[in-house]
């Protein structure tokens, strides 16, 4: 028997409802995806015939987040490598630009997975790119076969690095005798097409395939096939998945969120040491997720936001509540007196107040008062672990610890 230690407590509270992980987990492939098989087969329509070593147009995939661009395209890669197994006509390349973000990066990457033989691979740095470029000419050329290169986040890597590998990829095939290259680029970002150059546009988009968000119906679909492995039958309260759903369907139909919800909902469950998952754990799985992201928002601040953000906190808790720009500013340059911190001027913190509403963390009104001019309203709208999370900030240390001087009367 296992000796007792720190963890035995917290696993014998933990009460085991989630039969499989990965399953809930965003990188796993399904077998299986519902309402994606119209665009699956809009794909392997283009794509089927590198099968037969003729070359598929090059496509565009365009849709908003979470709306299973990445999960396709693997599942047909798969489909493909069983289509071809030792990969004679056809060769499916995967880069994921949002990791391997630096030119050289793609390529080292993209050039590994087609170069197989071990003593022709490209060194991990030290070559030019117009070395790597004609080197993957070559080898590519002597093989005789298809290449698709499936390119994911490929805005990411435009955004950074320019279209120098575009160009090159999309102009390979001039150079080509035998084999030729075909391009899949995946994007959430629909404009990024009108920066390309015109050459790159129209043969990056020689087909364009658009997936659209997911409504609550298919949503539900979606969290049901993969609840069905993941859990044992009546784990989930009938109510769960159809919460998840439609909660994730307001917020722009996104799978990954609502995959996130049930499992985050199951893991607080299992915490609990609570034997079955309901809405009550989705709806504090919510409130957890919203909670991660403004906190990851409110790390991110300057020290001049965080001080205009502690000064409408102050406010409120001296229930001056909405307050105007004018309030926030004299609170504002009294922390800056405090903890010695150069204060901006009104108008600057007048624009700070902006981006925090922006960012949805206090809500500002414009509010006109007739001829005396107009000002804004200001309310604060984030919970009390944010608020928590400000005043204990580093940065404030000194303005909590201040004590006011006592008036001493003078006799
Ligand atoms: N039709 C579907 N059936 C089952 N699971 C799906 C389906 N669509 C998406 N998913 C799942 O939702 C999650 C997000 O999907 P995916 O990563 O493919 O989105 P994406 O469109 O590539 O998003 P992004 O633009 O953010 O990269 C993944 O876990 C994926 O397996
Ligand atoms: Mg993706």
């Amino acid at each position: 028997m296992t000796e007792s230690n720190i963890f035995t407590q917290y696993m014998q509270k933990r009460n085991v409802i989630v039969k499989d992980k990965k399953i809930l987990q965003s990188s796993y492939i399904p077998e299986n995806l519902p309402h994606r098989m119209d665009k699956i087969n809009e794909v392997v329509e283009i794509v089927a015939p590198s099968l037969n070593k003729d070359k598929p147009s090059n496509i565009l995939i365009i849709g908003k987040t979470g709306t299973g661009k990445t999960a396709v395209m693997n599942y047909i890669g798969k489909e493909l490598r069983k289509a071809d197994p030792n990969q004679d006509n056809c060769a499916f390349i995967y880069v994921n630009c949002e990791v391997v973000d630096t030119p050289y990066g793609i390529l080292y990457n993209m050039s590994n997975q087609i170069i197989e033989e071990p003593n022709m691979k490209i060194p991990f740095t030290g070559w030019s790119l117009d070395r790597i470029f004609s080197e993957l000419t070559k080898y590519i050329d002597a093989h005789d076969k298809i290449y698709i290169i499936v390119l994911d986040e490929i805005d990411r890597s435009f955004q950074k690095n320019g279209d120098d590998i575009f160009y090159f990829l999309t102009t390979i095939n001039e150079v080509l005798k035998y084999s030729k290259v075909s391009i899949i680029g995946i994007t959430n970002n629909a404009k990024f097409t009108e920066f390309l150059s015109p050459k790159i546009k129209s043969r990056l988009g020689e087909e364009k395939i658009i997936f659209p968000p997911y409504n609550v119906v298919q949503l539900q679909d979606i969290l049901y096939e993969r609840a069905k492995f993941a859990f044992d039958e009546g784990v989930l309260e009938p109510d769960v998945v159809p919460y998840c759903a439609a909660l994730s369907a307001q917020e722009m139909g996104d799978a990954r969120k609502a995959l996130d919800l049930l499992r985050i909902s199951a893991d607080i469950a299992e915490r609990n040491g609570d034997k079955k998952v309901t809405s009550a754990h989705v709806r504090y799985a919510k409130n957890k997720i919203e909670l991660d992201a403004v906190s990851e928002i409110i790390k991110t601040l300057t020290i001049q936001s965080k001080t205009v953000l502690l000064s409408v906190i102050l406010n409120k808790e001296d229930d001056n509540e909405p307050m105007t720009t004018g309030d926030v500013f004299t609170k504002y340059k009294y922390i800056c007196d405090i903890i010695g911190q150069s204060a901006l001027t009104q108008r600057r913190v007048a624009g700070l107040i902006s981006e925090l509403d922006m960012l949805g963390i206090v809500h500002a009104r414009v509010k006109s008062f007739g001829r005396a001019g107009r000002t804004k309203e200001i309310e604060l709208s984030t919970p009390k672990e944010i608020v928590n999370m400000i005043k204990g900030d580093d940065a404030f240390i000194d303005f909590f610890a201040y004590k006011p001087p006592t008036q001493t009367t003078i006799c």
